[in-house]
């Protein structure tokens, strides 16, 4: 297993390689991240090319045993670039071009940009393809925005129109262009959407277009690596929740995902939400490419740039790496070894702080690095199997940020309300694309799906009457992939599977909520209103509310062999979620841990016949969780039929399952 940091030897001098070389071998570790913003020291001048001091560091660590992930160093570009090729920068919505400074701020459009890029991937490439040392690649640094309104997008974006839609009047069609007269008569009259309130097909398109650049950019120094190191793997480091690409694409042309996952910026206190919605990405970033990930930036201690977080407490850097691990992750690599001195991070704690002594952040992952080798043997090759999936497409976050419907829809909050019941019941979640197959789940969660394809529509219908359980929500249904209405009844294509008609609907503002009823007790619902009339289904809520009283707020309908539950508002508290979708999964017949104790995540990796229960226990009270028997492979012990844990701790129950 690959544990280690991400290394800036070029922020350090040279006198002080071999030490930091000793210290991570010291630690187990055995991989380092390096160069991704190392551009100026590969290329100082246009096509000049200086490896020697990389070549040296990369030696001295693999002297060690340590193994080099290279960065391809695109995310940041040296002034030379800027000044010889200013149209390489990005220009904003009100057409300024952006300054030099900060990183991320190149078009991914521009040609000039991209063979600049290519040209040094390709001379690192080269360079290092049969160097022993070098295992894999990291393409970039965290991808995402912003989007880019040059002249370049705007030929990118006619010829990339052109060939989705192939004549101007499936364009006009798709997009509904007769409102306000903005037909067009050619694609050359197709502005990029930089007004606001553009036409929403538009939008969305733009959403697409920018994704698509963003996924070709990747992949012209993907194919060069491919080319040049058939050994070495291919990675990208991606961030849980951002939502500027489609992640689903972005992930099609790596070995794995990888991710950076920074989980203390908020109080420790307020700590378990921001481990739950950890956990969700950690989910998510295993879903985008079906596969185990790696973390290859992790907290280390205190974050920030101009101002800090809290720093890690004691055996938290310890329980979260077995967090990252639950969830799928096959390496491991902390963000960064020693605090920067320079440049904007020098706030941003490695494992060693700005005096470079090891200290209690250091010894602590030197012991989580040998818990890990120890235990690798048994869990290297084991995989997430879940049963329960919840469907998220960028598509459906695009259209929703581009027409919230309510003020106060936030997609992946919403999301987190069901995430956060089934993560309560100890069950595996995938999370996956729409189109994707529902073959093995027996239990779907579609939130505001919003946009949703024929096809799509019919797997989940499909999908219930063989027997699966469906939970879907108010905003599903509601538009066509060219983010037009469809011409239906409210949930239009889902009216047959949930059997119910919606009749009207409404936001709920802020400052209000409404009462709903449901098994006899009254909680409060916000953000929005279906006002649902049931025609085969049942209705489990309603709302007590003027005039929307004997409308139902949820409701469940048998179908087939399965049920489908509708869920047409958004509950304030937990508590409503929790219960219907403990209903849902004992329905389903999901093998479930809990409902667990706040605070604490059960999680299963598995191989062939042996299931790997890991359990973490974030919360500050000793909880007991019930497991079958098997041995705990962290602390040697058996375990028989319950795993005790103090505040804090971890447990990896190994369980052979019967043939
Ligand atoms: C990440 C980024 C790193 C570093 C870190 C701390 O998002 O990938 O390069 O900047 O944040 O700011």
């Amino acid at each position: 297993m690959y544990i280690g940091v991400d290394y800036y030897p070029e922020h350090w001098p040279r006198e002080r390689w071999e030490t930091d070389a000793r210290l991570m071998k010291e630690a187990g570790f055995n991989v380092v991240r390096m160069a991704e913003f190392a551009w100026i020291k590969m290329e100082p001048e246009e096509g000049r090319y200086e490896f020697s001091w990389l070549d040296e560091a990369i030696e001295i660590l693999g002297s060690h045993g340590i193994k080099t992930i290279l960065g391809t160093p695109t995310a940041s570009m040296p002034a030379w670039v800027a000044l010889k090729y200013p149209e390489v920068a990005l220009v904003d919505k009100n057409g300024r071009r952006t300054p030099y400074g900060n990183r991320r701020f190149y078009c991914h459009s521009s040609a000039t940009y991209r063979y600049l890029g290519q040209r040094i991937t390709r001379a690192m490439a080269q360079h290092y393809s049969g160097n022993p040392h070098v295992i894999g690649w990291q393409i970039d640094n965290e991808f995402a925005g912003p989007k880019c309104y040059c002249e370049t997008c705007l030929k990118t974006w006619h010829e990339w129109l052109k060939r989705k839609y192939g004549t101007i009047d499936r364009l006009n069609e798709s997009w509904g262009t007769i409102f306000w007269s903005h037909c067009y008569r050619d694609f050359s009259e197709v502005p990029l959407p930089a007004r606001e309130s553009s036409n929403p097909s538009q939008q969305l398109d733009f959403a697409r277009f920018h994704s698509a650049q963003v996924v070709s950019f990747q992949k012209n120094q993907v194919d060069i690596i491919r080319e040049l190191c058939p050994d070495h793997f291919i990675t990208h480091n991606f961030m849980g929740f951002a939502p500027e690409v489609d992640y689903y694409d972005l992930a099609k042309d790596l070995d794995f995902v990888s991710w950076d996952y920074y989980y203390n910026g908020a109080p420790y206190d307020k700590r378990l939400e921001s481990y739950m919605s950890g956990a969700a990405s950690h989910d998510l970033m295993r879903g985008v490419k079906g596969k185990n990930y790696w973390i290859m930036e992790n907290s280390a201690g205190v974050l920030g740039w101009e101002t800090m977080t809290r720093n890690l407490r004691p055996g938290e850097m310890r329980r979260m790496t077995f967090q990252n691990m639950a969830h799928g992750a096959d390496g491991q690599v902390w963000f960064r070894w020693r605090t920067s001195r320079f440049g904007t991070e020098q706030y941003w704690h490695g494992l060693l702080s700005h005096d470079g002594i090891p200290g209690r952040r250091y010894h602590e992952a030197a012991g989580v690095a040998k818990e890990l080798h120890n235990i690798s043997a048994h869990i290297e090759g084991s995989s997430v199997v879940s049963r329960a999936a919840i469907m998220l497409s960028y598509e459906d976050r695009w259209a929703l940020d581009i027409q919230k419907s309510s003020e106060t829809l936030d997609y992946v909050k919403h999301l987190m309300k069901y995430y956060r019941a089934l993560s309560r019941l100890g069950i595996n979640v995938d999370f996956i694309n729409q189109g994707q197959s529902l073959e093995g789940y027996k239990l779907l969660v579609m939130p505001t799906k919003f946009l949703l394809p024929e096809e799509t529509a019919e797997n989940v219908k499909n999908f219930v009457k063989n027997g699966g359980i469906l939970i879907t929500t108010f905003r599903s249904g509601v538009k066509d992939m060219n983010n037009l209405p469809y011409e239906l009844t409210l949930p239009g294509l889902l009216r047959e599977v949930t059997g119910v008609r919606v009749e009207e609907y409404e936001i709920i503002y802020n400052s209000t909520k409404y009462d709903v009823l449901m098994d006899g007790k009254t909680y409060k619902a916000q953000v929005f209103a279906d006002w649902i009339i049931p025609e085969t289904a049942r209705a489990l809520a309603t709302y007590n509310e003027q005039g929307l009283t004997g409308y139902a707020a949820v409701t469940e309908n048998s179908c087939g062999l399965g049920k489908a539950y509708y869920i047409g508002t958004e509950f304030e508290s937990q508590e409503p979620y929790n219960e219907l979708v403990a209903r849902a999964v004992t329905e389903s017949g999901i093998k479930a841990y809990g409902p667990l104790p706040e605070g604490v995540e059960v999680m299963v990796r598995t191989k062939g016949n042996t299931d790997f229960i890991f359990i973490l226990n974030h919360s500050d009270a000793e909880v007991t969780v019930n497991t079958p028997d098997g041995l705990e492979l962290l602390g040697g012990c058996t375990i028989k039929g319950q795993c005790t844990l103090p505040p804090g701790e971890v447990a990896v129950v190994k369980v052979d399952k019967e043939e």
